[in-house]
């Protein structure tokens, strides 16, 4: 048996196999209980012991060398597919993505994130509070006591009491205790606004009992209406995307107000739908009440603790849901809440487009 001639010929196999199976099918022809090296192996047995001294490490080599071989061959082979397998699972991750990006944002989201880009500009921070309120809060410091009036007006929600001298807790009616909550936990002077929602026990095309308001509060020093006339026009230019807008301030009545008005803005039908812009006054045009406001009544100053002779303020209230369908053309509040996936995408917003003053706060989707 020519052992040099084996190991070369036995090399040279290994050397050419190309998968695993193959080295491990040469593993069991050579290196098995069968294999034709471990046949060597069992030679040395019946040799006389010279010639096993001469044979046995010239054996013992070949198994050693193929069984190197075998490893070596295989190892190569396993880096070879591991190769094969991270050159095709590469991922690019600075391709476009192949599928457009499903969901959008609510057009909810969408203005109230506007608001907040808008009023930043002016200064205005963003304020929030609870949506469970107590009659305190949403009512008695907005200078709204037990008895009055208006408490009836705002349709309220509310919790069981859970004791006889516990506040009574309720679903908040308006943004308009986060003023009281905002004052009373940063003092003067102030300048925020607060969107959210709030709830009313009503329901129809125009009424949702879940809406949303944005409140805006400023308190400082001599402060009087043409501030809240000026900062609400400029609110309104920028959230619009328009100069032409005109306001009527009318007087009206809040109790956490006073004076209080209601401002009317310009409008006209295009295409049949209401477009804000120009006076109402001018032909073809009329006004529409859009939102609530007045100076800080001086009971509510005093209720969140501050001194009225010192400080003044004015705050308003609006409709966000309202500013929406204005903007967007949209003319059923409840398709809002409905979920409805066709909806949204037709009047949702892509979640790249963030609003910003210089891109435009809200150009359609
Ligand atoms: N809270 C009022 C409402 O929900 C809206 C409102 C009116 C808010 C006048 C104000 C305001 O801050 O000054 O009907």
């Amino acid at each position: 048996m020519d052992i040099a001639a084996t190991q070369e010929d036995a090399l040279a196999k290994i050397a050419a196999a190309q998968d695993l199976e193959v080295v491990e099918g040469l593993r069991v022809a050579y290196l098995g209980k069968q294999g034709s090296v471990s046949g060597l192996l069992k030679t040395l047995g019946g040799m006389s012991p010279d010639e096993r001294q001469v044979q046995g490490p010239r054996i013992h080599g070949l198994r050693e060398a193929v069984t190197a071989a075998l490893a070596e061959r295989k190892a190569a082979l396993e880096d070879a597919a591991l190769e094969r397998r991270l050159a095709a699972e590469t991922v690019d991750l600075t391709l476009p993505a192949a599928e457009a990006p499903r969901g959008s944002i609510h057009p909810v989201s969408q203005v109230m994130d506007e608001l907040a880009e808008i009023f930043a500009d002016l200064g205005f921070a963003v304020a929030s509070g609870p949506e469970i309120e107590d009659d305190w809060h949403n009512f008695t410091a907005l200078n709204m006591p037990e008895s009055h009036p208006a408490r009836a007006m705002h349709d309220t929600l509310y919790f069981p009491s859970t004791a006889p001298d516990a506040r009574r807790m309720l679903l908040r009616t308006h943004t308009s205790p986060v003023q009281i909550r905002t004052m009373l936990s940063q003092g003067a002077p102030l300048r925020i606004i607060a969107p959210g929602r709030v709830y009313r026990s009503d329901s129809d095309a125009t009424h949702t009992p879940m809406f949303h308001q944005v409140e805006g509060l400023v308190i400082d020093k001599g402060i009087h209406l043409g501030h809240l006339k000026w900062t609400l026009e400029t609110f309104l230019k920028a959230y619009f995307e328009r100069d032409d807008i005109v306001l009527r301030l009318r007087p009206s009545y809040f109790p956490f107000t006073e004076p209080s008005v209601e401002v009317d803005t310009g409008y006209s039908f295009e295409g049949g739908r209401r477009v804000i812009g120009g006076s109402g006054d001018d032909p073809g045009h009329a006004w529409m009440e859009l939102l609530g406001s007045g100076m800080v009544n001086r009971h509510v100053i005093a209720a969140a603790g501050l001194d009225p002779d010192e400080w003044q303020g004015f705050a308003f209230g609006v409709g966000v849901d309202r500013l929406a369908m204005l903007k967007y053309g949209m003319n059923d509040l409840r398709a809002f809440f409905d979920g409805d996936v066709r909806w949204l995408k037709h009047y949702g917003f892509s979640m790249l487009d963030m609003p910003t003053l210089s891109g435009g706060v809200g150009t359609p989707a």
